[in-house]
């Protein structure tokens, strides 16, 4: 028999994830959970899917997310819908809808999942992925940038990363904005001929977007132009060095970059990314700033605010990449009985052993095809990379029960380790148990 070749597919830029991969995602999340909710934060989720014009109005129209990357439909009625491409836009959709006047602030809110973009996938980039991310609302001092990047980078070095760096750049605000928007005009139209129909688009009607722009030639009139730090308003200059401040006296390291704008129009004044050197590509591990202006742009009172978002697979990439695992090393019992006889007294020694160990995995065969093939199976869990749990090596622990251990009440437990075997009577398999803890 020639193997089954699938007649349908994932999506491409979509993928299945399986046991293994998906432990991992909800190890960081674990951790993810633990870090932000010891800062005051509480869990947002918001739907995937949201109107087109909410991501046009906050993302921006210029911006390749809301121009070329969107998944955008129409439903029954003629709505036109979109696919969360980010997560910031629909918190603060929410917060609107809810009224930040009955909400008390500064508000600290994150978020973990799917996030859809039509991006020429790669290592690293996907067109469905996961975006873990934290919005504080409510505090317009650099304090609550500063106390954003802290808890960001104690969740890095929770799951290992030492030594990262954060990317920093200031936006200028209101007029200080457009003028800087100005002067980069100046600079660009005597080379506009060069460059392609999008960004001489983007020349007249959003200059800002130049900076997203791969076109070399783009790259290379930017080279010299202006930059956003030389064009701050007294307010964002001061913001800035508040912030730099913050961040010597917090202890992150950061350098100052001023080309870094950042894909989304909604940042003013702080904007950040960190890049990890494990992910090969100029792709950023994460990416944040302040987006003070956006709730009251959407409609909703003036509220500051500011955040991050992480790209949760990219995250595990590169922890996989440095041979680091997040998930909990787990004790692993496999129950074997003889025959489908000695299935019922499976089942019960089983639930013997979760009793005891509660964050043991413990799997019953369920084959009734005797010892060898359970056996087999447990070997499985040692040595095959897709067995979803982290096995503590020593404690794969094989139980045995045959019809004479049934009559008995006894179980036969094997380490796969030293091979030692035992006779447990089940009066004492709690207790023997627990001392196996030590
Ligand atoms: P962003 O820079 O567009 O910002 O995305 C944040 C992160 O999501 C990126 O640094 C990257 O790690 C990940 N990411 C983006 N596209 C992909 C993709 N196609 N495949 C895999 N990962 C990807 C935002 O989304 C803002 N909402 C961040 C923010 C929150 N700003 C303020 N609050």
């Amino acid at each position: 028999m020639g193997a089954v070749t699938a007649r349908f597919r994932a999506v491409k830029g979509t993928r299945d994830l399986w046991p293994h991969d998906s432990e991992r995602f909800a190890a960081v999340e674990r951790v993810a959970r633990e870090v932000f909710s010891s800062y005051g934060y509480g869990e947002i989720r918001t739907p995937i899917l949201e109107s087109t014009e909410l991501f046009a109005h906050s993302v921006g129209q210029m911006t390749d997310i809301v121009h070329k990357e969107m998944y955008t439909f129409l439903d029954r009625k003629g709505r036109s819908l979109t696919l969360r491409p980010e997560n910031t836009a629909g918190v603060a959709r929410a917060l609107i809808e809810r009224g930040p006047q009955n909400l008390t602030k500064p508000l600290r809110l994150w978020y973990a999942g799917e996030q859809f973009r039509y991006e020429r996938p790669q290592a690293g980039r996907y067109r469905e992925f996961r975006q873990i991310g934290a919005e504080l609302f409510g505090v317009a001092s650099p304090a609550a940038d500063a106390e954003l990047l802290r808890m960001l980078f104690e969740f890095l070095s929770r799951l290992g990363f030492a030594a990262l760096t954060v990317a920093l750049n200031a936006m200028p605000t209101g007029d200080a904005r457009e003028a800087f928007a100005e002067k980069l005009r100046e600079h660009v139209r005597p080379h506009a001929e060069k460059l392609g129909p999008d960004d001489r688009r983007r020349v007249e009607e959003n200059p800002l977007r130049l900076f997203d722009s791969r076109d070399p030639e783009t790259r290379k009139v930017l080279e010299k132009a202006p930059t956003t730090l030389e064009c701050l308003d007294d307010e964002s200059r001061a913001h800035h060095e508040g912030l730099k401040k913050l961040l010597e006296d917090t202890g992150i390291d950061y350098v100052e970059r001023p080309s870094l704008v950042r894909g989304l129009d909604y940042y003013t004044k702080t904007v950040f990314e960190v890049t990890s050197h494990a992910l090969g590509a100029q792709d950023a591990l994460l990416g944040g700033g302040r987006y003070d202006s956006l709730i009251f742009g959407l409609g909703g009172l003036p509220l500051a605010a500011v955040g991050f978002a992480i790209g949760e697979d990219r995250l595990i990439e590169a922890m996989s990449a440095d041979g680091r695992d997040q998930r909990k090393a787990r004790r692993v019992f496999f129950v074997l009985p003889g025959s489908t006889e000695e299935f019922g007294y499976a089942l019960s020694v089983a639930r013997m052993v979760r009793a005891a160990l509660p964050d043991a995995v413990v799997e019953t065969d369920l084959t009734g095809q005797g010892f060898l093939k359970g056996v087999m199976r447990a070997s499985y869990a040692e040595q095959d990379p897709d067995y979803p749990f982290d096995v503590a090596g020593k404690w794969v622990q094989i139980v045995f029960l045959g019809p004479e251990e049934r009559k008995r009440e006894t179980v036969e437990i094997k380490s796969s380790a030293t091979r030692e075997q035992t006779t447990v009577p089940l009066q004492k398999l709690g207790q023997w148990l627990q001392d196996l803890k030590q």
